[in-house]
């Protein structure tokens, strides 16, 4: 059994699991608690034991497991991380997603490490925590993968400045693992010495959880709500009723190390242990240690996005050309300098590029002046733009060429190296800058329109492309006031349309929160919405091989054009799947209102016990057998006025019909004539011909 390498990347959930304050109280007493911490296990002025939230995702573990294909004999749960982003309210109903993030080889001694990753947030979007997970599976090792390579927490050398003493009770497994953990090695005796214990062993969380109160009481005391994160490293199984100790060292401000130990032997049954508190930080979206490339920046909306990334730590590589409105002239290095200098002003890091983003060897080189001058490229905007309107039919080729050139074939020149970029580094998010021009058609902009149209579907592709790499690709359609609207906005509009209106949206799909890939959205005034290519759940119009008659979409046009209940698809493969499904069923009533039939063979003889005319049945024993090319093979046996349909072969059958099984359907379907069928040689009639013309009568399908 090999690991699934093609898991990696794949969208886990979204898992709902509602909980109460029950939930949380009976997991404080499954770690421990009680009446010396009365605020975790008492519903008034309830506080939430952060690390309850691993307990409430345990079904990730194993979805995660299982996707991994891991060998479940095998399995243990190798290290646990957890990153708060808001405290753990008393009661919710929590969604989370998440992936596996990759697969690491240890060899074949040691075993494999899968690596899982998800986000949970309250139904109402607020996220709460971040877990990952790193499952060991000590059975999968020696599959030729990568090995991890992490440096181990530092410990001090000096004494740990708090030593917190608990003593699990012999019991505890029997009340933790009513918070979900309910696997047999912490209960049954019997499983427990199968798998080379002497009795039921503490769940690792379990002790994790003693280790989160120690951590608390020392660091935060009666402030659960202030830790950020609580990372560790499972390594050494404790028995129930063992003495523990939590060693805890402080590092900095707002950080310790820690460790869990057996009290009477000295092993550590928790080790690298992490721990940082304090206020979480408000959800501000910064961009340290990023490096962003924004085309066309040295004016309108790229100018507004270039200086707010700097102004949130970013580090900006300023492109523009410096050509005219049309992209006709010599250029200037005049607006990407201006901008930068701005961006200096203000205390912000950026670099200016001239480079035309319409060749290859320009897209090459805007990626290579981000390389050179801050050595990464993590997010990109293909902003530049320019216009040359015209009706379609006065469009000269010229015309749309330039205007694909920079637009279209500029987004693939920048986005390719820089692509590859972010592939190798596992992490991009790329902002493609289409127009309602496109989305939605603008008189006089037929090429314009083509161009901001075909970035969509660059996106599209993109968005799949990156998925396994952590990039993730969107689209915005502006609106604002610059030099390439000043002549079609109104002077009151252009007033309140600053290209500050846009960044927001922008920033965001830039920002490592950010979690759609694949999404269009329209932004300017403040207003954002979303726009998408919609669906519409659409209509079979003939039955299964049967091509319909263009008159049959004239009259079924309504129908087909309606987008209620219509959806957006992720890819091409959920909407071919979709038409497949459709069809797959039987076609839905027809223009007159009449039934359409039977769209597949094996239909027709799931419809024939209920079709069947018992009294038209007397006296008749007969087995009628049909073979269908392309379907198989049934029969029908009638005796003392019953009918039994099954598939196969029949030993003595009365006779055998044999159809090809377009013919058979059209025949079933009231299109084609039996007797018709028969002297067409569509129908092949073996044994007793005339009891085969008792078929008609024994049956009323249609
Ligand atoms: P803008 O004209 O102020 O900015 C575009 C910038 O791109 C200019 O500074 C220009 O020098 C630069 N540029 C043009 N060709 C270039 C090339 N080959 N290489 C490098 N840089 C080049 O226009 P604005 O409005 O800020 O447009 C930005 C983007 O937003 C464009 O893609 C535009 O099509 C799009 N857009 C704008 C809308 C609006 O309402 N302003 C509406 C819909 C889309």
């Amino acid at each position: 059994m090999a690991l699934n390498m093609d898991a990696i990347g794949k969208p886990i959930g979204p898992m709902t699991r509602d909980y109460t304050w029950k939930d949380a109280v009976l997991y404080a007493l499954g770690v421990g608690a009680g009446f010396s911490e009365l605020d975790y296990c008492y519903e008034k002025d309830l506080k939430v034991i952060p690390s309850f939230a691993i307990a409430l995702i345990f079904d990730f573990f194993f979805q995660a497991a299982t996707a991994s294909n891991i060998n479940l004999a095998g399995v243990l749960h190798g290290e646990q991380e957890l990153t708060f982003h808001n405290p753990m309210p008393t009661e919710g109903k929590l969604i989370t997603t998440g992936k596996i993030v990759d697969h690491y080889d240890k060899g074949a001694e040691k075993g494999a490490l899968i690596v899982a990753q998800s986000d949970t947030a309250l139904a109402d979007g607020q996220k709460l925590f971040t877990s990952t997970i790193t499952i060991f599976g000590r059975l999968d090792g020696g599959f030729g993968g990568k090995d991890r390579h992490q440096p181990p927490v530092k410990f001090p050398d000096s004494e740990p400045d708090f030593v917190v003493e608990a003593s699990p009770s012999p019991n505890q497994p029997l009340l933790y693992r009513l918070s979900g953990d309910i696997f047999h090695l912490h209960v049954d005796p019997e499983f427990a010495r199968m798998s080379g214990f002497d009795m039921p062993i503490m769940h690792g969380l379990c002790t994790h959880g003693f280790a989160c109160r120690a951590l608390i009481a020392s660091l935060v005391p009666g402030r659960p709500e202030l830790v950020r994160r609580l990372a560790c490293r499972f390594s050494k199984a404790l028995y129930p009723g063992v003495p523990i100790k939590t060693m805890i060292w402080k590092t900095a401000a707002g950080k310790a190390v820690w460790r869990t130990v057996n009290a009477e032997n000295g092993q550590t049954v928790i080790d690298n242990g992490e721990f940082e508190y304090g206020d979480i930080p408000k959800n501000e979206i910064r961009f340290d240690d990023r490096v962003a490339l924004v085309t066309g920046a040295g004016a309108g909306l790229g100018r507004t996005y270039a200086l707010e990334l700097a102004r949130r730590g970013a580090r900006v590589l300023v492109n523009d050309l410096g050509g005219s409105r049309d992209g006709t002239g010599d250029g200037s290095s005049s607006p990407a300098d201006r901008v930068v200098e701005e961006i200096r002003a203000a205390g912000g890091e950026a670099v200016a590029n001239y480079d035309d983003v319409s060749t290859v060897d320009g897209g090459a080189s805007i990626v290579q002046a981000a390389l050179d001058a801050f050595g990464s490229v993590d997010i990109l905007i293909n902003n530049a733009g320019i216009l040359r309107d015209k009706s379609f039919i006065k469009m000269a080729p010229e015309a749309w060429r330039a205007v694909l050139d920079v637009h279209l074939k500029g987004a693939y020149n920048v986005t390719q190296p820089a692509f590859a970029v972010m592939k190798e580094k596992g992490y991009g998010r790329i902002v493609m800058t289409t127009s309602a021009a496109g989305l939605y058609g603008n008189f006089g902009q037929a090429n314009y329109a083509a161009a901001k149209m075909g970035l969509v579907g660059l996106m599209n592709t993109l968005k799949l492309e990156g998925e396994k790499y952590g990039i993730k690709v969107n689209t915005v359609a502006p609106i604002a006031a610059s030099r390439l609207t000043e002549d079609v906005m109104p002077p009151e509009l252009a007033a309140r349309s600053k290209p500050e209106f846009v960044s927001p949206l922008v920033l965001y799909l830039c920002a490592d929160q950010c979690p759609v890939s694949g999404n269009i959205y329209n932004a300017g005034l403040g207003f954002f919405n979303r726009a998408a290519v919609v669906t519409g759940p659409g209509k079979v119009l003939a039955a299964a091989g049967q091509v319909p008659s263009p008159e049959s979409v004239m009259e079924n046009l309504e129908a087909l054009a309606d987008l209620t209940g219509g959806r957006v698809y992720p890819d091409l493969t959920a909407q071919v799947s979709d038409v497949l499904t459709a069809c797959q069923k039987p076609a839905a009533t027809s223009p007159a209102g009449e039934s359409q039939g039977f769209s597949s063979v094996s239909a027709v003889f799931d419809a024939m016990p209920g079709a069947f005319v018992a009294d038209a049945a007397a006296g008749v024993n007969a087995v009628f057998q049909y073979v269908i090319a392309g379907a198989g093979e049934w029969h029908c046996a009638i005796t003392d006025g019953t009918c039994t349909v099954l598939e196969g072969i029949h030993d003595s059958p009365s006779c055998t019909l044999k159809m090809a099984d377009t013919d058979f359907l059209k025949m079933m379907n009231g299109q084609l004539p039996p007797m018709q069928a028969y002297t067409s040689g569509k129908l092949k009639i073996n044994g007793d011909i005339m009891k085969s013309q008792l078929i008609e009568k024994l049956f009323k399908l249609n």
